[in-house]
């Protein structure tokens, strides 16, 4: 079922990144992603976070429906089908969130008094949500170190002892996520990654999300570390919305 939802308000949060809040009162839990579309131009897959009463999607301008939707203001519709997809498998306990570039908007519906979150972007001005996170409970890294610790998500990492964490939660660019796989495996930490990938039915049907033999729309988005272990393209490849193959650098 296709749900025509009211837009009520828009946040900027970034100079690249805003949130456009409705009402909608299906239940998403956390890690699930819906379809969003506007007339005239493709579907693409979002996660929801609930705030303040209502739900929101957070976009960052990539492409021409995320365009569109940059340009849209409160009174205008969007339509959204779902959620889909496998959702994290807890949300409660001592959480540390990373969350790369847009990443920490799939993060965002975690964040709560037991949360630490490393929040890594290129400047200081692409940090986002660390004030959803209680005082002195964000680290920031960036890349130019404009703002916090000058580096990667990984360095961040270094600095901190994992095993005071229940669940290390993980979204971002690939290659830093490949990056914190590669530092965390074979190490008795509970960790779960959400992936991002071209989707292009979100219900398994067109195999355009698949990774090794997961469907990443319905197997996913969220996977622990220990099926990530079995994944030889993370990291490697991934399928543009052409279907052509794209090796990452
Ligand atoms: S998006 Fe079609 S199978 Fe995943």
């Amino acid at each position: 079922m296709i749900n025509r939802l009211k837009i009520i308000k828009k946040v900027r949060e970034t100079p690249t990144v805003f949130s456009l809040y409705f009402h909608w009162d299906a239940e998403v839990l956390p890690g699930q992603f819906v379809m969003v579309w506007v007339p005239g131009y493709s579907e693409v897959p979002m996660t929801v976070a609930s705030r303040e009463g209502e739900k929101c999607i957070t976009v960052k301008v990539y492409g021409k429906t995320t365009e569109r939707l940059g340009n849209m203001g409160e009174g205008e519709f969007l339509y959204l089908r779902g959620p889909y997809g496998k959702p994290f498998s807890s949300s409660r306990g001592k959480k540390l969130l990373i969350g790369g570039g847009s990443g920490m908007a799939s993060l965002r519906s975690l964040i709560d008094e037991d949360s630490t979150g490393i929040i890594a972007s290129k400047t200081s001005d692409e940090i986002l949500f660390e004030k959803d996170f209680k005082p002195g409970m964000a680290i920031c890294v960036t890349e130019d170190g404009s703002r916090g610790m000058k580096g990667l998500a990984p360095d961040a990492i270094n600095n901190l002892d994992l095993t005071q964490f229940d669940t290390i939660y993980v979204c971002g660019p690939e290659m830093m996520m490949k990056a914190i796989f590669d530092m965390l495996r074979g190490k008795e930490l509970n960790v779960e990654f959400s992936f991002e990938r071209s989707m292009k039915c979100g219900i398994g049907l067109c195999d355009s999300c698949s990774v090794d033999g997961f469907q990443v729309c319905r197997d996913g988005p969220t996977f622990h570390i220990k099926e990530v272990e079995n994944m030889a393209e993370f990291g490697k490849t991934r399928l543009a919305s052409s279907g052509k193959r794209i090796y990452m650098k």
